[in-house]
């Protein structure tokens, strides 16, 4: 489907930051001042942000426009694997699985696979297996009959442990079952095309491969083949997805930050993180949205978090994302999130139109507890709790926005999702460090392959080997 421009404007996200304001919140908000104040810095990172895409730098932002071909490709792959499985089986951690959970569940059916497959449109079941925790594998495999299954192995390095790990039981298991020739059938690799031991394989074996372009990195990959493919396999529409992510790349290229949803989310987290808030809690009130906040938390996480800035400075810098969901951490973290420290943002998300309509009926009239919910919808409901919380956050003084989805659909994920890629980009910018490396992450990667002996990591082993042997004085047994 593709939405003609006034039906993309009706769909367009609204970002209310009033409550960001010290106009509104007090001493802890922002003011008009220091925004305007940023001006300078913004100019420069709207340059290098210019700069950067031309350059090759950030091909992500090239996705909404440039695969055509590729969404052909994987569209008929997936009609033409559709009814030879029953359940698609993603393997992939991080970057490679977050994304593909966060969108199955914002558009689909919430129990989407206790459907009955016609109630599935006649799509398979969807898996994504992302830890190594032997419990959750091995029990996967008492729901699924891996014969009946299509693997879709997803990494960018195409080396990662844990997906490589999955990997390597499943391949044997279909060989086992089916012999190797046809157990290749049920394997599908979306790598790099060339890094890693994954293309390698999949050219050896023989398995289908989708290419994840080389310029776009792990958590900024779900509108590219990682994300697609999943999608496609449940029927997501991935064409209206990628629309919507062309529409908010049209809004994020404005340089006045005034007009620019991404900028300005990126410039209030900034001053935030300026004024010592740490912390950025996500809080969709709607749980088609829960997963947003898993996405989100990863994209933030690993792209602010870096120790050195890129003059090499040391900078310890970025902003811990929390995850939260309303309502129900109404019933938790509100608590905190109202008379705790002055040390978070909060980020709503909410939707004008649920895709659904629950009305509690009229009863208990006369217990005047209950009987003011009569008649009212859930929808209501939600709604009218998430302003009070806002009201809740406002009156305490804590800084808090509103990002809101006229409706949850393929087109405002879309818009979504690549709105708040272009401001991690942009916050990047802002805090002068590299948003699109990981050394972190690869430091564990590279102590794991260490500590299993894998050749090349020799001098790492030594450096393991060297560390500080724990104290039985600081254990308790
Ligand atoms: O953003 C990233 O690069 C990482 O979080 C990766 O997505 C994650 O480590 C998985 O890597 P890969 O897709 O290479 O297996």
């Amino acid at each position: 489907m593709t939405y003609t421009r006034e039906k993309a404007d009706e769909m367009r996200l609204r970002i209310d930051y009033n409550n960001m304001m010290k106009k509104y919140v007090g001493e802890y908000g922002i003011s008009d001042a220091e925004l305007s104040a940023l001006s300078g810095k913004a100019a420069k990172a709207h340059k290098a942000m210019e700069e950067k895409r031309v350059n090759g730098k950030m091909d992500w932002r090239n996705l909404p426009y440039n695969q055509e071909e590729i969404v052909k490709e994987i569209k008929d792959y997936a009609e033409q694997m559709k009814d030879k499985v029953e359940a698609f089986v993603v393997l992939g951690i991080g970057g490679s699985a977050l994304g593909p959970i966060c969108v199955q569940q914002a558009i689909n059916h919430p129990f989407y696979n206790e459907l009955p497959r016609e109630k599935r449109n006649g799509y398979p079941k969807l898996y994504v297996a992302d830890n190594v925790d032997p419990e959750r594998l091995s029990c996967l495999f008492e729901v699924i009959n891996p014969e009946d299954c299509l693997f879709n192995c997803v990494s960018k390095s195409g080396s990662t442990s844990e997906t490589m790990s999955q990997f390597m039981i499943i391949k044997e298991m279909l060989e086992e079952k089916l012999g190797k020739e046809k157990a290749a059938e049920h394997i599908v690799c979306t790598t790099d095309k060339e890094k890693g031991n994954l293309i390698k394989i999949a050219a050896e074996e023989g398995y289908k491969t989708f290419i994840i372009p080389s310029g776009v990195g792990g958590r900024f990959s779900e509108l590219t083949p990682v994300g697609l493919l999943p999608a496609a396999m449940c029927g997501i529409d991935i064409e209206l997805m990628l629309q919507g992510a062309a529409y908010m790349d049209e809004l994020s290229k404005e340089e006045d930050f005034y007009k620019n949803p991404a900028y300005m989310f990126a410039l209030l987290s900034y001053i935030a993180m300026e004024q010592g808030k740490n912390i950025s809690v996500m809080m969709p009130y709607a749980d088609s949205l829960k997963y947003v906040s898993d996405w989100f938390a990863q994209l933030w996480a690993e792209s602010l978090g870096k120790k050195v800035d890129n003059s090499g400075n040391v900078v310890n810098s970025g902003q811990t994302p929390v995850k939260s969901l309303g309502v129900t951490d109404q019933h938790s973290q509100v608590q905190l999130y109202t008379e705790g420290p002055f040390d978070k943002m909060i980020i709503l998300l909410g939707v004008d139109k649920f895709r659904r309509t629950m009305t509690i009926p009229k009863i208990y009239g006369d217990i005047p507890s209950l009987g003011f919910l009569g008649g009212v919808t859930q929808n209501k409901l939600i709604a009218t709790e998430q302003m009070a919380t806002e009201y809740a956050l406002q009156k305490a003084g804590k800084a808090n926005m509103t990002i809101t989805l006229p409706e949850v659909n393929e087109f405002t994920v879309g818009e979504l999702l690549y709105m708040l890629e272009v401001a991690t980009g942009f916050a990047g910018e802002l805090l002068n460090i590299d948003a699109f490396d990981q050394p972190g992450v690869e430091e564990g990667k590279n102590a794991t392959y260490a500590m299993f002996g894998r050749p090349g990591y020799e001098e790492k082993k030594a450096e393991l080997d060297s560390k500080p042997e724990k104290s039985e004085k600081y254990i308790i047994r």
